[in-house]
């Protein structure tokens, strides 16, 4: 779709996603592959530029990720990070050798030689190294441009032929000018344009949809998320009046939510269906306490009701999915081929019969999504929304469900996220839980036998691992005085101070 695009092939390193976002922040798409995307394919991607990513592994060691060695003389610039670097050498005849002492950390690394990689830079720079191989011995035609106190090579390049490398990582922000030395890959070697931007992604997408799908209906289940809200804004410009958004409320939506999400997309032109399931939803948990069958009960019920739903429109032929980015790179295959079991709640039936799959959002990171949504216009809150699971507040409500206790966290949750919303606190996901203990209480004269309620607030980058969030006192203090005197039924507020592992982010 881009004119322009920089190809990072996946060699099993962490910062993959992290490489890929740097050079769309530079104004220039990047898409990642496995290591093993054949020399014709990339031929067809046709790129600016080739990025390898570091690794896990030694370039020497047997079944080891390896690419050909015509990848090096292809005519397109390569950049080796870390792995990568180890690799490109070592294939061009180089030597690769374990450190005599690992490099972890901030390092201070000396530019030796003037090199277009470094333009603008001082010759004394810090990046952050994480290795246990170095290169030793350089292949023909390669010199070294920079150094560490135990790695001789920490950049090297044959400028003749477009091959650089870095031993350190520049994506990250511990490699202070990181961005400036992938810059000047990019703009000095690659001589890239950096014209990629958001509107140009929206525009081509708009169209893309529009000559995929026709005349034809399409069908999008919303769950008031960020990413189906993107997309059902998008498809919306793309091809208004042949959309038909189903949004099933289970009635375990945030405080106001399932009204927000109604009173933004009746205002677009597209056919919206609420379907106000909440009774269903509760008979059907009624007893249920179990965590896991609660989830899958929800789960079979959001697809017999979408199904229900869908049914009603038999002139839909497209099937519209908020697929983002990571999703595909995590599935590793053609995203458009099957359905993602896991992307709503419970996942849409594998057996409905539509003629393709609309995924507007596929080729975009999180942060972007959220900036095409705040160019189509959506409201900042919903954006900037925390990710909330797709059972909801069903499983932030431990032990059996009922509608008091819905109505109680409710109010609860919405009183937490205002408080800490407004504090500024730096954490990155925070609501309330609702226990299944009564406790004794006093309040006035009388004596009060009410729930608990838990504080969750967590500090976290990729939601895997999580700390609690250091919240002041202050603020703690403020969230159980609110929270006890304005909700009735609980007299208790305690605050969940475990990280992740060993417990979970939600309780369920
Ligand atoms: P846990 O509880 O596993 O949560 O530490 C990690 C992150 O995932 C969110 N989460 C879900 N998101 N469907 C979702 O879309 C789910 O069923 C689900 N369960 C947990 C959770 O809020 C946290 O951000």
């Amino acid at each position: 779709m881009n004119s322009e695009v920089v190809l990072i092939l996946d060699f099993g390193g962490q910062y993959k996603e992290l490489i890929a976002r740097r050079v769309r922040e530079c104004g220039v798409y990047s898409v990642i592959k496995p290591y093993k995307t054949s020399l014709e394919e990339i031929r067809k991607i046709n790129p600016i530029g080739m990025i390898l990513t570091g690794g896990p592994n030694s370039v020497y060691a047997p079944e080891s990720p390896l690419c050909s060695k015509e990848l090096f003389s292809m005519g397109i610039p390569v950049l080796g990070i870390c792995y990568g670097m180890q690799l490109m050498n070592y294939l061009l005849g180089g030597t690769v050798n374990p450190c005599e002492k690992s490099e972890y950390g901030r390092i201070p690394v000396t530019i030796d030689r003037p090199s277009v990689l470094f333009e603008g830079l001082s010759p004394e720079q810090v990046a952050l190294m994480s290795h246990t191989d170095q290169v030793s011995v350089l292949p023909e035609g390669f010199e070294s441009l920079a150094h560490t106190a135990t790695c001789p090579n920490a950049a090297v390049a044959n400028p003749a032929k477009g091959l650089y490398g870095f031993q350190f990582h520049p994506e990250v922000e511990n490699t202070v000018h990181g961005m400036e030395m992938l810059k000047n890959f990019l703009f000095g070697v690659c001589h890239a344009r950096g014209d990629y931007t958001m509107d140009d992604y929206i525009d081509t997408q708009v169209a893309a949809v529009r000559e995929k799908v026709g005349k034809d209906k399409v069908l999008l289940a919303l769950s008031g998320g960020v990413d189906s809200s993107v997309c059902a804004a998008l498809l919306s410009k793309a091809i208004p009046n042949q959309l038909v958004c189903i949004f099933v409320d289970h009635g375990f939506m945030r405080k106001n939510e399932g009204d927000e999400i109604e009173r933004i997309f009746t205002k677009k032109d597209v056919e919206f269906v609420r379907v106000n399931a909440a009774d269903r939803f509760l008979e059907k948990l009624r007893g249920v306490s179990e965590p896991e069958q609660k989830r899958k009960i929800i789960g079979k019920e959001f697809v017999e009701v979408f199904q229900e739903q869908a049914k009603r429109f038999s002139d839909v032929k497209y099937l519209a999915q908020g697929t983002i980015y990571p999703d595909v790179i995590e599935s590793g295959t053609d995203s458009s081929a099957t359905i993602k079991s896991h992307h709503n709640v419970g996942g849409l039936p594998k057996n409905m019969d539509f003629k393709g799959l609309v995924e507007p959002l596929n080729g975009l990171f999180k942060d972007e999504v959220r900036r095409v949504g705040k160019m189509l216009g959506l409201p900042n809150y919903l954006i900037n929304r925390q990710p909330f699971p797709g059972p909801g507040l069903a499983i932030r409500i431990i032990g059996e469900l009922t509608r008091e206790k819905l109505d109680l966290l409710r109010e609860a949750d919405a009183i937490v996220r205002e408080e800490i919303g407004k504090s500024r606190s730096k954490v990155n996901q925070y609501f309330a839980v609702l226990t299944n203990v009564r406790s004794v209480g006093v309040m006035g004269d009388d004596r009060t036998y009410d729930y608990t309620v838990a504080l969750r607030a967590v500090t976290t980058n990729d939601f895997m691992t999580c700390e609690y969030a250091k919240l002041p006192h202050s603020l703690l203090s403020k969230i159980a005085s609110r929270i006890t005197n304005e909700v009735k039924g609980v007299n208790r507020v305690v605050y969940d101070i475990t990280s992740k592992p060993p417990a979970t982010i939600e309780w369920e």
